[in-house]
């Protein structure tokens, strides 16, 4: 998969900056961005909509084999608008950032057979390189053969500061103590669970974003890539 681009790997937390930060990344080196929260978010989405128990793995599993899921480009010059995420040939972007998703998502990416099952769809979005790809095992399981792998990290205050002034910007009328128990319940669910927890891969390169512009971390993380990509011409 290598000699085809480049793969970035990026891991971490809940509200920790992944998003963002892989956007403004790729949009610069021109590559792929695939957020692989999003996916568990729309099958999260499908659930909810069809009233399914979210602890229900064998009907959720069945749901995701009848589930077609795409991932489309759309306007690299804006953020918000980078890519568009498609159900069944449905757009749904904005509604995957409800905060109901939140409270749900968690409790369905824990579930091991759908994580084997998404598991195919994610190295195929991957297979082509020059991807930028941000989950919570990215680097541990998913692509492992990463050629960087980037684990973020921010203080819990300042993710929760986020997260509630993005919710508040979008226009969510959401309370800062919900969206804290949100985050916190969110991070626990996803490190504690068995099958692949949010974990530091051993070779990630650990980023605390915590007190740093998003154009600090920028910079330093295109630094990163650009001295890696200077090692690996110089070795070929
Ligand atoms: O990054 P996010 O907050 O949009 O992710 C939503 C949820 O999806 C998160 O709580 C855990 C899950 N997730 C996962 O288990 N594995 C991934 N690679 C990406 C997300």
């Amino acid at each position: 998969m290598k000699k085809n681009g480049l793969i970035i790997a990026i891991d971490g937390p809940a509200a920790v900056g992944k998003s963002t930060m892989g956007k403004l990344i790729a949009r610069e080196l021109d590559f792929l961005y695939i957020d692989t929260g999003a996916i568990y978010r729309a099958i999260t989405w499908k659930v909810l909509k069809n009233n399914i128990n979210v602890s229900d793995e064998n009907i959720i599993s069945n749901l995701v084999s009848d589930t077609c899921i795409t991932i489309e480009k759309v306007d690299c010059k804006s953020l918000n608008d980078y890519c568009h995420i498609f159900v069944d040939g449905e757009d749904i972007t904005e509604e995957i950032r409800n905060p109901k998703i939140d409270q749900n998502v968690s409790q369905i990416a824990r579930l091991p057979k759908i994580r084997k099952q998404l598991i195919y769809l994610q190295r195929k979005l991957a297979e082509k390189g020059n991807i930028v790809m941000e989950g919570r095992d990215i680097g541990s399981v998913i692509l492992p053969q990463s050629d960087i792998k980037f684990y973020f990290t921010a203080s819990e205050e300042e993710r929760i500061k986020r997260r509630y002034k993005e919710l508040i910007d979008k226009g969510y009328s959401i309370d800062y103590e919900e969206v804290k128990k949100q985050i916190i319940q969110r991070d626990k669910i996803d490190s504690k669970r068995k099958s692949a927890p949010l974990i530091k891969a051993k070779d990630a390169i650990l980023i605390d974003s915590t007190e740093k512009s998003i154009e600090e971390v920028k910079d330093n993380i295109l630094k990163i890539i650009k001295k890696y990509r200077e090692c690996r011409e110089k070795t070929n």
